[in-house]
């Protein structure tokens, strides 16, 4: 069946009985509540309301937006309240929860994550209702998020047991233990708005830290089920959540001089713009995720069946709505022609659809400004000597764009640097592959690169050009973040810190070391604070 818009508004459900009962639009969630110091609070003033990128399709064949909630904007007063909340529940590291005992700090994360597992349906479909994710891949968020809250408990434990001992070098009796920062202020990005904040909020509070967390704003209304959860599982202040435009509370907060990590998955260019707001940069620590553009580099000799279904998934899965996600080929001018044939084809056996459809892989697209940035992109392309190479690419129904695969793309193109984030697979060719090499040096990005090849000599020497470029070169894989216990980082405009299940417990914390010259008087004092147990951080205790 051709691609054409008829055919892909035909994808839109007419109205609520065409979608599976399971899935059915939740009942408009109009939120006024947010979470400040400990208890829920009532918002009175404007509000954000939600569009879904599902829409219903009219008798006349255009397509309306649908209405699913609502969710407070807060203004700058209300959101420094919220600062101060962290502030106070930190208390320069005095407070309740950063000098609690790890294994009462765990328990607390405990609790949550039962409380958050109850709330799993509520949560998944407003994921999907929200950024049009598949119901298959929504569900998979949520689980890999209480994988990762998990995963992050028991590396806590192991950390904390190699910290519970003293070392003693060159007369000095050491106790190191990690401590936190501060206040931390988390921002997760609309493509995986539960997991990637999360991936940043659980290993920041764990470690003892205090929390901001605004919500992105597609993917907002999903993390209403969690405010009462948060009262419950933590002391008061420890969570608050801002909501509204970053860009109307977010300057106001790192100008306070408050904030002493910023968590942010987003663009360099907010990233950049928030540090310099900080009137210490000295003292503000930056966790920070950001934009990618990763290359795939398909050698003559490749072996084509898996370069082309890893290119598939790695450009497009969630519409290449990944910062991970492979958003520039370069394939040997000897096998390009073929190389694009049999993508194309393999991209024409995606289905598209919405969230719920059984084995869906395209679905809408929830930045309503997108669709026309694609279009742009494309048009673009094509006035400077590319083709669509896919029956049907680029072909639009309000939200929901069919993938475009386009080629010959070249330098001076709209898609040649910028990250499209979205279903465009550009390809160029090269003659020698130091041309895609010097494409990445000259990259503002260095994420992570997919190389693929059969002969171990030149895979050899393209990883030795290429680990100083990224921080993740795949061979003969497409470029992902898991497994979550591999470090997740990028250079240049790509990334600052790292995450990973590990690595997130250490950047939202710093080693701290209490010492003590090895004198007897000093041994005693030692001796009667772990026995007497005296101490939350002086300890010998073991969590088991
Ligand atoms: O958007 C960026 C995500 O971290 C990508 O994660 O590779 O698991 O899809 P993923």
């Amino acid at each position: 069946m051709s691609v054409t818009t008829e055919s892909l508004t035909q994808l839109f459900p007419p109205d609520e009985a065409a979608i599976p009962e399971a899935w059915r639009r939740p009942t408009p969630l109009h939120q006024r509540q947010y979470l400040l110091d400990g208890e829920l609070r009532e918002w009175n003033g404007p509000t954000q309301e939600v569009l879904s990128p599902i829409q219903l399709r009219q008798p006349d064949g255009t397509l309306q937006p649908v209405v699913i909630g609502s969710y407070p904007l807060l203004d700058e007063a209300e959101s420094l309240k919220a600062l101060d909340a962290a502030v106070r529940a930190y208390d320069h590291g005095r407070g309740e929860w950063p000098t609690m005992s790890v294994a009462a700090r765990i328990a607390a994360v405990e609790k949550f994550t039962r409380l958050i597992v109850a709330q799993k349906k509520e949560i998944v479909q407003l994921l999907l209702w929200e950024i049009g994710k598949s119901a298959a891949d929504s569900e998979k968020e949520f689980d890999r998020t209480v994988d990762y809250i998990r995963n992050t408990i028991d590396a806590l434990k192991d950390l904390d047991r190699d910290s519970s001992r003293f070392t003693i070098e060159e007369g000095i009796i050491g106790q190191i233990r990690r401590s936190p920062l501060g206040v931390v202020l988390c921002m997760g990005p609309f493509n995986y708005p539960l997991n990637e904040t999360f991936c940043m909020l659980i290993p920041a509070l764990i470690m003892g830290n205090t929390v901001l967390f605004k919500p992105p704003k597609h993917g907002a209304l999903l993390h209403f089920p969690l405010l009462q959860a948060f009262t419950e599982a933590f002391p008061k202040g420890v969570v608050n959540t801002v909501y509204g435009r970053g860009n109307t509370i977010v300057p106001a907060l790192m100008s306070s001089g408050k904030i002493d990590v910023l968590g942010l998955i987003g663009s360099s260019r907010v990233a950049d713009s928030l540090k310099k707001l900080h009137p210490k940069s000295n003292r503000l620590r930056a966790i920070l995720g950001l934009d990618a553009k990763n290359v795939a580099i398909v050698m003559p000799d490749a072996d084509l069946d898996v370069a082309v279904k890893e290119s598939v998934l790695g450009a497009l899965s969630f519409n290449g709505q990944r910062c991970t996600a492979l958003k520039l080929f370069f394939v040997h001018e000897t096998i390009a022609e073929e190389f694009v044939q049999r993508l194309g084809d393999e991209i024409n056996k995606l289905k598209p659809g919405m969230p719920w459809d059984e084995k869906v892989n395209i679905t809408p697209l929830p930045e309503p400004q997108k669709p026309g940035y694609l279009a742009e992109c494309l048009a673009d392309a094509q006035a400077k000597g590319a083709r669509i190479m896919n029956e049907g690419g680029g072909t639009a129904a309000g939200p929901l764009v069919y993938p475009a695969l386009v080629y010959p793309v070249q330098e001076g193109m709209k898609m040649w640097r910028e990250e499209q984030f979205g279903p465009i697979v550009p390809v160029a060719s090269f003659s020698h592959v130091d041309e895609a090499i010097q494409y990445i040096i000259d990259s503002d990005h260095g994420q992570q690169v997919s190389i693929f090849g059969s002969k171990s000599q030149e895979v050899a020497h393209l990883v030795d050009q290429l680990v100083n470029q990224v921080s993740r070169v795949n061979i003969n894989a497409q470029c992902q973040r898991g497994p979550d216990t591999f470090p997740f980082t990028g250079r240049k405009d790509s990334a600052e810190g790292t995450l990973s299940v590990n690595d997130a417990l250490r950047s939202f914390s710093i080693r701290t070391v209490v010492a003590t010259k090895q004198t007897e008087a000093n041994k005693q004092i030692l001796n009667e604070i772990v026995d007497g147990q005296e101490s939350s951080f002086l300890s010998t205790r073991f969590i088991l």
